[in-house]
């Protein structure tokens, strides 16, 4: 999606039930813990945000989209803020739209002065991919645990704790959010196969605490 799409669509993430909520957003705010002053990258409906702040820290939200009222309107291959600025940088359900994915951890590295946290939905096959892009087309790649240690560690930073956690969520909002309808949403339907049950669909998603140096 453009950066306009994606403001069109800001109130959709704002209310969507698969962001507002989710074991991912627990994991992130226990690892927050102890840490002050927080980024949050592609804040989206600021969800993170959001549990961050009422857990007491002072958290800063940036997003690409002018729609999604972050504090900053940036993407994260190129953070506007000064080295170390942050004790904790956290990005939440959106690497995968990124242009630049290694770019943006390196970023994300640099501008915090501790902590990395970064949650995201894992690579599940080709035909996930598929339906992925054809639920949107802006859809840039889910990555392997593999591929996601290599960019952590790239980037200076080694990781602490890593977890996968399975996330369901309502299939016909997630399609909604996007518009995607007709032919296209069967098609969707039918590459997620078993995953799509009850209405929902199951994704699964990994969560990385990484710390700087070595
Ligand atoms: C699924 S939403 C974000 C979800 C949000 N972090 C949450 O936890 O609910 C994805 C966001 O990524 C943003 N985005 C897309 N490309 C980006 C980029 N290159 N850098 C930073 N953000 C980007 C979009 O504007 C959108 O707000």
């Amino acid at each position: 999606m453009s950066v306009d799409q994606w403001s069109e669509r800001a109130q959709a993430y704002v209310e969507s039930d698969a962001h507002r909520s989710g074991e991912d957003l627990d994991l992130l705010v226990e690892w927050a813990a102890g840490a002050r002053r927080a980024l949050d990258v592609a804040t989206g409906g600021g969800h993170v945000a959001r549990r961050l702040r009422e857990a007491g820290l002072e958290v800063i939200t940036c997003d690409p989209a002018p729609g999604m009222r972050a504090d900053v309107t940036c993407r994260a291959e190129s953070l506007p803020f000064a080295a170390d600025a942050f004790d904790v940088v956290a990005c939440r359900t959106a690497p995968h739209h990124f242009d630049d994915v290694r770019a943006a951890v390196g970023e994300m590295a640099r501008v915090s002065s501790d902590r990395v946290l970064i949650v995201d939905t894992v690579y599940m096959g080709e035909d996930v991919e598929e339906a992925e892009v054809v639920r949107d087309p802006s859809h840039v790649r889910n990555y392997t645990e593999a591929e996601w240690r290599g960019f952590v560690e790239e980037a200076g930073l080694r990781i602490e704790e890593l977890e996968t956690l399975e996330h369901a969520f309502d299939f016909a909002s997630w399609l909604a959010r996007t518009g995607c309808e007709g032919a296209a949403a069967a098609r969707a339907e039918s590459l997620l196969g078993g995953r799509v049950a009850d209405g929902k669909l199951t994704l699964d998603k990994l969560a990385i605490r990484a710390v700087k140096g070595a």
